[in-house]
């Protein structure tokens, strides 16, 4: 696929700077087996500095799989992933958490809240463990924690949370820190529409004033459509980029 860098109706992209790169990426799960899934076939594409890309596909498709596989969570089968210009594949587990902790910001489809901490608590977790004080780190939740209308909702568990505020408290947890790169996994899926309307306002908020990248997966073709492109991906292939010359 040839691609051509056209896009420059979003002012804060830095088309010299790959913030993402994979080439041939090929996720293979229980490699060698009758079942054998091949959730990922030969990946390549970027993501530059300072764009919002969504990632869109049917169920199944290998969305999660793929943000896994640039989170560092899942490894690689083969093929090389960059992030930043370092390459993930070749860290070792420490190394990896270390990346995740300082440049990613993770929004889990399924939440991954701690259950034995109250919604502040779980936003803060991650300035703690870069060193921020206690008041540093409240200061700053409760300022974030407000932004996403969950004001009155600091002191309380999951548990006591709808799926839409859980949903926050994980967007919160994952932009705290102010990580250059933002995976998305259905962040806004358990919202409504004025609640993902907010959500996606800060999303853009965040990549205008702090050059924030953001890679968001989304079955929403509104969301899509708010983005600076749409990478789809069917049946574990990236079937388009949009980045691809259309004359
Ligand atoms: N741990 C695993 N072991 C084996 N197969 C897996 C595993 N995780 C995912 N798969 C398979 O890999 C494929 C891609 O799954 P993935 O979760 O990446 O899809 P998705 O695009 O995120 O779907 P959805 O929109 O439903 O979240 C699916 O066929 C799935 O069954
Ligand atoms: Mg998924």
């Amino acid at each position: 696929m040839t691609e051509q860098i056209n896009y420059t109706t979003n002012p804060n992209v830095d088309w010299t700077t790959p913030m993402l790169d994979l080439h041939g990426v090929n996720k293979k799960y229980l490699e060698g087996t009758d079942a054998e899934v091949h959730a990922v076939r030969n990946a390549d594409f970027k993501v530059y500095k300072g764009e919002m890309v969504a990632l869109m596909g049917p169920s199944g498709s290998g969305k999660t799989t793929l943000l896994n596989l640039i989170g560092g969570l899942t490894p690689a089968t083969s093929g090389s992933i960059q992030i930043n210009d370092i390459e993930v594949t070749d860290l070792n587990e420490e190394e990896r958490t270390k990346l995740r902790r300082n440049s990613i910001g993770y929004i889990f489809q399924h939440f991954n809240l701690l259950e034995f901490l109250t919604a502040e608590q779980n936003v803060m977790l991650p300035l703690l463990t870069q060193g921020y004080s206690d008041a540093q780190a409240k200061r700053r939740t409760t300022m974030m924690l407000r932004e996403l209308g969950l004001g009155g909702r600091l002191e309380h568990f999951p548990s006591e949370l709808s799926g839409g505020q859980e949903q926050r408290v994980a967007i919160g947890r994952s932009l705290i820190t102010n990580p250059a790169i933002i995976l998305g996994d259905e962040p806004t899926g358990d919202l409504d529409r004025s609640a993902e309307e907010g959500v996606l306002n800060m999303f853009r908020r965040i990549n205008k004033e702090k050059k924030q990248t953001l890679l968001l997966v989304t079955h929403s073709e509104w969301i899509g459509s708010k983005c600076d492109r749409i990478i789809r991906i069917e049946n574990g292939e990236i079937v388009q980029t949009g980045l691809e010359v259309t004359s």
